[in-house]
């Protein structure tokens, strides 16, 4: 199974474009990369902040750009988005799941892979929160079918990632030990995968894999120093690509434009002997191919 995740797309209606970046031909570009890609995904994950300022102009932005999308989709709330009127915005386009919680968590059992959406939003708060009853709901789900392999998807990531700023509103101490315990009591949960920090970053608990997607748009600069400023950047707006095989999830970080690429098959050697040695197994001598 291939899932593909887009996050902070940040639509906006403000000269359409946030922190010089005009979100929405890059999310129209992103609609354009996910529909041509071989193999194609088997579906995308939004995970939150589709919108910049949470009105209704953005949002209908948003839906018009993303009815090109020829996947299925399923989408998450983020800081920046108002859940009451995403709401709307997802039964007019037919989006709401049916076992929909309080928050907008969902479950999504059609594929491989079991999906389930976590909403860390709180409407009055930008920082991210797991408060008890999303906890005993998630812990519910899991344990309705613990021998599946589990993918949970939320906007805030569970984990302070060192860029101390974006940290102040993760999610805090308590919370995020909350959710730990209930996916560390769930080994089928064989990874996380979160957005709101604009850029790829990666950490694991036991063997649960938890990973944050680049934004579609601006990105967050690396600083690391607990003075550092707060930085946004203009490295390549991106997606990810999460390949379930059995040997677990591979995660691809693939920016949206790639400024050069050059097919070397041909300067290899024989492929087709390259291709048989490969499924074969063995040595690949230095005198039998290019590399
Ligand atoms: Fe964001």
């Amino acid at each position: 199974m291939l899932i593909a995740q887009i996050s902070d797309l940040h639509i906006t209606t403000e000269d359409a474009s946030a922190w010089s970046v005009d979100t929405s031909a890059t999310l129209r570009r992103a609609v354009e990369v996910l529909n041509s890609m071989e193999p194609r995904p088997d579906c995308v994950l939004a995970t939150g902040d589709l919108v910049d300022n949470g009105t209704d102009a953005e949002y209908k932005i948003l839906f018009t750009i993303l009815e090109a999308l020829e996947l299925p989709l399923y989408i998450l709330p983020g800081n920046h988005d108002d859940a009451a009127l995403l709401r709307m915005h997802l039964h007019l386009h037919g989006y709401l799941r049916a076992d929909e919680a309080g928050h907008l968590g969902a479950v999504i059992d059609s594929h491989r892979v079991r999906l389930v959406l976590v909403d860390t939003t709180d409407a009055s708060r930008h920082d991210g929160v797991f408060p008890l009853a999303r906890a005993e709901w998630l812990d519910r789900v899991l344990r309705s079918q613990p021998d599946r392999p589990t993918l949970v998807a939320m906007h805030h990531p569970p984990f302070a990632t060192g860029i101390w700023w974006m940290d102040a509103i993760g999610i805090e101490a308590t919370d995020r030990a909350r959710f730990e315990a209930v996916v560390r009591a769930h080994p089928q949960v064989v990874q996380v995968v979160a957005g709101h920090i604009h850029r790829s970053i990666s950490r694991s608990w036991g063997s649960t894999m938890l990973t944050v997607c680049p934004s579609t748009a601006h990105q967050v600069g690396l600083s690391l120093g607990r003075d550092a400023p707060a930085l946004m950047t203009l490295e390549p707006p991106s997606l990810q690509l999460h390949l379930f095989t059995a040997d677990g999830f591979v995660t691809n970080t693939r920016p949206l434009d790639i400024p050069g690429v050059f097919d070397i098959s041909s300067r290899v050697g024989d492929w087709e002997a390259v291709k048989r040695r490969f499924e074969r197994g063995g040595p690949f001598k230095k005198n039998e191919s290019m590399f």
